[in-house]
Order: structure tokens, then sequence, then C-alpha cells
């Protein structure tokens, strides 16, 4: 996609725009055969400012293609986050001559009317497309649910709910979920609310995704929302309930919290539309606490990857589980054991492989305690493990090169394993500057970015039991996507 490799921090498999500020995604869809991303963009700047929706399209979810910029604000505001759907029955009537609209249902946000302290500044508005998501207008109606007066009314993710024959939206409204439904897209009816006595309460709450989950033949709701701050590990973070829907009100079967990912970055992320019956995720790669001064350059962020989710019953609790998803596969090198784990020196690595992104797949048969380093010559070094007797596992960045941008950022962060398996395994996947942790495939995850002063390319087991306690660990290169 015309990016250098070389650029210090450049992921070379996660999507990062070419240049300049990008924030959460939006609008994920798949539609003929291609996966359409979204994002939140500011193309003149570095930092955030006012939004445009940016786009990048992928036809395998690995390799990503930047488009030309979709939506640019308007006189009614920021192009603030929302979705898109495939209105296939045309019930928007934007559809002209037989074709299907592709509609984007964003938030508008005005920053005149953030000014006047009117609480009304956030509003849901529509696009439309016409050509598979190539070119977007605006519609004329706009906008489509105007701010009964909440100061935070955003982030509108839209879903065709075939039962009742309606579009249910779910919106975040502050300090809960309010849902509501149309016929049409256009006229949207309030059908309930949802979480102002559970949850976490940290901070706002932003980007919400309500979708269902095959449990056992049996559908469940998982409502995702993000917080910020108020995560585990500190800054933003996004929580998830599990539940039932009716089209008017979600009931969650549980009320205890639980995070999509315990890790310091992952934000904001939500479902791609139209997937069938795979559910796809991608978060933004950041954290409200220091997105704004991490040291990369010219651009700023990176998405997750994609991840696949599902649910899981643990003890009487359903958990979301997720995993990268298998088309990442298509990047993997030839995979290696790597020899005599509790060596105190750097494992014996294939000559032409780059430690700087790769995966690893470690297994500890009777979940004892390791640690491993990822270092360079200049002393940084990222190291990451588990601790048996906590029975978590944690990424430690405080020594991982530039950290005192902010000055929260150098600390160390723990993730609980929620499997009561003797067998702890661990897919790690780590791409220059950012490491993602799936415990016990998927159950916790743990995704925490880092900015070393140079590539990290020694990686050792820094503490670990020997014989049948040692963990075993595979190590595959993962192949560039970027130039
Ligand atoms: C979440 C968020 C959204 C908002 C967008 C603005 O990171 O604050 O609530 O729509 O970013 O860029």
């Amino acid at each position: 996609q015309g990016i250098p490799t070389s650029e210090a921090h450049r992921p070379q498999f996660h999507f990062s725009p070419k240049a300049h500020w990008m924030n959460d995604p939006n609008g994920m869809v798949y539609y003929k055969g291609t996966y359409h991303l979204f994002f939140q963009y500011y193309p003149d700047g570095m930092t955030w400012g006012p939004m445009h929706w940016g786009h990048t399209t992928s036809t395998d979810l690995v390799h990503w293609q930047e488009q030309p910029i979709a939506l640019y604000p308007d006189s009614l505001g920021y192009i603030f986050s929302g979705s898109v759907v495939v209105d296939v029955n045309n019930t928007s009537g934007l559809g002209k001559n037989g074709q299907t609209p592709l509609v984007a249902i964003f938030t508008h946000h005005n920053p005149k009317l953030e000014k006047a302290k009117t609480d009304k500044h956030e509003y849901q508005s529509l696009a439309y497309s016409l050509d598979e998501g190539k070119t977007w207008t605006k519609y004329a109606g706009n906008p489509v649910l105007p701010n009964p007066g909440i100061t935070d009314f955003r982030d509108p993710k839209v879903r065709w709910y075939e039962s009742q024959k309606k579009w249910v939206m779910t919106l975040a409204t502050k300090d809960r979920v309010t849902f509501y439904s149309s016929p049409n897209l256009k006229e949207w009816t309030k059908e309930s609310e949802f979480g102002k006595e559970v949850g976490a309460h940290g901070g706002v709450w932003e980007c919400p995704d309500l979708f269902p989950l095959d449990h056992k033949g049996k559908k469940a709701w998982v409502l995702l929302v993000s917080i910020n701050p108020g995560g585990p590990n500190g800054g933003s973070a996004t929580q998830y309930f599990v539940g039932d829907f009716d089209g008017k009100t979600f009931k969650p079967y549980s009320t205890k919290t639980k995070w999509v990912d315990y890790g310091t970055d992952n934000y904001a992320g939500v479902t791609f539309a139209n997937t069938g019956n795979r559910t796809l995720f991608m978060g933004w790669m950041s954290n409200w606490q220091y997105a704004g001064v991490v040291p990369t350059s010219p651009w700023r962020s990176a998405t997750t990857v994609p991840r696949e989710l599902g649910l899981k019953e643990v003890g009487n609790e359903l958990c979301l589980i997720s995993m990268p998803v298998k088309e990442l596969n298509a990047l993997n090198g030839q995979r290696v054991a790597l020899k005599n784990p509790t060596a105190k020196t750097p494992f014996d690595l294939p000559a032409q492989s780059k430690t700087r992104s790769f995966k690893l797949d470690i297994a500890t048969s009777n979940s004892s305690d390791f640690s491993m380093t990822l270092a360079n010559e200049q002393g940084n070094e990222l190291i990451f493990g588990y601790d048996k007797t906590a029975n978590a596992y944690f990424i430690d960045r405080s020594k991982s090169g530039k950290i005192d941008f902010e000055k929260g950022f150098g600390k160390r962060h723990i993730a609980p394993r929620s499997s009561s398996s003797t067998t702890m395994t661990l897919t790690i996947l780590v791409d220059v500057a950012s490491i993602e942790m799936f415990a016990d495939d998927g159950l916790t995850v743990m995704t925490d970015i880092f900015f070393p002063e140079s590539d990290l390319t020694k990686l050792f087991i820094s503490s670990a039991k020997g014989g049948s306690s040692a963990p075993v660990v595979s190590y595959t290169p993962l192949l560039s996507t970027v130039e």
C-alpha cells in the first residue's frame, strides 16, 4: 500500500493509515467480496481534529488498501463514529433503479453548538453509497435522530432485527445505552435504556455494539460498551454483557463486569456488518490517555488484528472468546519449536526470521510461571509472561523504550485467566510495536503497544522452571503486508 516498512514502529500486518491521525474503526461491513473499514480520521494533522471518515478495504482481512476519504465534515458538524448497513430491501428508499444502498449511520458533532453549551450538539445522520462503498452522498434530510438534550449522544451501531422486520440502533447516551428502532433508517423510536445501574462507570460510555452469538444452538446477545476512562489497566477499555434481547429491551444474564480486552490498547472496537454466521471484531489499538502523544510519525495509531468472536461457558457465566481470524495464517512463515527454553540466552532463531513481526504459541502443561523478554542492543525490554500464583498473565512495558511521553505509560499490566484448566495456552502476536496475547483460546485477551528505540530483535526466556514444567514455545515469523 505504498508505506515504507522501514518507518520506526510501523506495523507490518496491522492496518495503519499512511499518514495522519486515526482513532475508532467505523462502519465496518463486508459487501460483495470486500471488507470495508472506515475510521475516525483527521487528514490535516497528527492529533485529533475535525473528524472525517477515512476508508480502507481488504479482500482477505489481511492486506489493506487505503482509499480516498469517504466522509468530510459539513455544516452539521464533524463526522463522528457510526456504522454501515447493507439495506437489502431498500427500506430507506435511498437505492435507485433496483440498486442496493449501503447506508452509513453516524454522529454529527457540531462544534458551534458544543461551544454554546446547548447539550444538543450530537445527533445522528445518514449517508449512502450506490457504488459499493466507493463514494458517499449525505442524506438531504439529516439529522434523522435529533438530540433530546443529552450531552453525549453518539456512536450509532445499527443492525437488522429480522423477526420484527426493523432496524435496531444501539446508541451511547452518556452513562447508559439507549436502543432505538426504525422501519426505514430515517424515523427512529426509542425502545429502552440499559446500564445506568450496572457495569463499569469509570468514564463516559461510547461505541456500543449489540449482536447475537450462537451458544450450543441457542442465541445469546452480546452488548459491547467502551468506557473512557475506567479500564482495568487504566484509561480506555471495552466491557461486555451477555444476555437476552427481544427487539426492545436488553436483559443481562449476569451483571459481573467483564472486559473484551484487559490491555490498555484496544478501544472503541465493534463488529463487521454482513459477515453471515461469523462475527468479526476490530478495535483501535491505542488509548485516549496518550494516543495524541505516542512517538510515531507520519501517522498515529493502528487497528487491532481482526478477531473472530464466540461464546464459552465458564462456571455459570457465558463469556466472550476472541481469537485472531484464521485468514491471518496466510502470513505464517516456517514454524519452529524454540530449543532450550529455560536457558538465559536468546533463542536460536532461524537466520532469516526477523523477530519484529511474529507469532508465539505457548503451552504450559502444569501452568507454571514463566517470563519472556524481547530486547534490543540499547537495553530496551518488553517483558511478558504468566504468574501462576495470581493465575494471571502480564505485559511489562516499563523498560520497553520510549515511555516518558506520558507518565502512566511505562507500567506493568495484568490480565486474569478465567479458565481453571491446568494447561494454559497463549497465542501471542507481536508486530514491531504491539503485542496481543490470547489466553486459553481467547477467554481473556490483553493488547498493549510499546515504542522501542530500535527494533526488538532478541527473544529469550527470562525465567522459567526447567524440565517438564518448562513452557513449550513455538515461533512463527509473520510476513509483512506493507511494501
Ligand atoms: C471514541 C470516541 C467516540 C466518538 C469519536 C470521536 O473514541 O470518543 O465516542 O464518536 O471517538 O472521534
